[in-house]
């Protein structure tokens, strides 16, 4: 495997997009019931060697998370919230009978990545660093039970924002025929399948001309509950968010929570119940509802300016216009994401050189 070395070429960070481009080394780590983690690595980014039995391939065993460096006014990197990451990451693997990797490991694997890769930390507007950690089973054996064998890599992407063109409100579809997970199953974990099991949906959603899809509870198919990566905040004419409350069958958003305690700070009220697609659509035809968002790592928080669903459809707003809240809560965030503000909650971890 190739060893640690001094960047071997000049990153090019124009037009990036988002997911395409990666950087040039990646944290590597194996896993064994008898030995646990070897030692964090850091080795040039490559394609892997697997087994073709290996569990990740046959039984989906693998989860993820998703972080992102941005580069300060200092020149320094601020890494966003990764101890909330290191324990979501902690969690699912749980959920998915995978081995935990510490806390301290998962921090000092992106300290030890965005210090040899921080050449690739872009510092245009509303660009960052995608950090993607990843655990998956990789012992070769076709019985069905958790993997003896796993492997954790972190790799980094420098990304624009998630849906290009910069912050304009998009389309979301709402999927009728499928849901995205089922109370007792792996909703709340950000495991793999989850995101396979969305992909059906979100390709309809795409040929409807939609950029995100929206699914409802599996039970009643009536309650929002997340978008196909990202989670959704309804605002009410007054200010008031609205915003399905966590469950075993959602994703516990590290953006959806900062958002809560920064309107709440704001004065703002924060409901985090259960809200039915009738209510939202009955609020957008009287004006009790004005606004809505996505919110998540990769997309920040996104205006959403129409939901469409088979045989109808519905603008929030003028569908064109991000409003006022979407702007504000918008702003304070990715002030201190970016070193502009003061980080009074201490939510960025400083991480690697200049
Ligand atoms: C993230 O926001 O980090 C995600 O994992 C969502 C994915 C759609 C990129």
């Amino acid at each position: 495997m190739a060893r640690r070395t001094p960047p071997s070429f000049a990153p090019d960070l124009t037009d990036l997009g988002f997911g395409r481009v990666f950087s040039e080394n990646m944290v590597t780590s194996r896993w064994t019931p008898a030995d646990g983690w070897t030692p964090l690595e850091v080795v040039r980014r490559a394609p892997l060697e697997l087994d073709p039995a290996a569990a990740v391939l046959h039984y989906g065993q693998s989860v993820f998370e998703g972080l992102k460096a941005y580069r300060q006014p200092d020149g320094s990197v601020g890494v966003f919230r990764p101890e909330a990451n290191a324990a979501r990451f902690q969690r699912s693997a749980r959920r998915l009978g995978l081995p935990e990797l510490s806390a301290a490991d998962f921090l000092r694997s992106i300290d030890m990545l965005v210090e040899v890769d921080s050449a690739w930390v872009p510092s245009g507007a509303e660009q960052s660093l995608y950090l993607r950690p990843i655990v998956f089973g990789t012992e070769p054996f076709l019985g069905v039970r958790p993997s003896r064998e796993a492997r954790y890599l972190l790799i980094a992407s420098p990304v624009d924002s998630y849906f290009g063109d910069g912050i304009h409100p998009v389309t979301i579809w709402l999927s009728e025929d499928h849901v995205r997970a089922a109370p007792g199953g792996t909703g709340a974990a950000k495991c793999a399948v989850n995101y396979a099991a969305s992909l059906v949906a979100q390709q309809e959603a795409a040929a409807e001309g939609c950029e995100q899809v929206l699914f409802l509870d599996a039970v009643e198919r009536r309650w929002l509950e997340e978008l196909g990566g990202m989670n959704i905040v309804l605002v009410a004419a007054e200010g008031r968010l609205i915003t399905p409350r966590l469950s075993e069958t959602i994703l516990e958003g590290v953006v959806r929570d900062s958002i809560i305690t920064l309107a709440r700070e704001r004065g703002r009220a924060v409901e985090e119940r259960r809200v039915s697609f009738e209510e939202w659509r009955r609020g957008i035809e009287s004006g009790a509802i004005t606004e809505a968002f996505a919110c998540g790592t990769a997309a920040v928080i996104t205006p959403i300016g129409r939901i469409r669903w088979r045989g109808g459809e519905m603008l929030i707003g003028d569908g064109e216009t991000t409003g006022p809240t979407v702007t504000e809560l918008r702003r304070a965030l990715v002030d201190i994401q970016y070193g502009r503000t003061p980080d009074r909650h201490g939510w960025l971890h400083r991480a690697g050189g200049r």
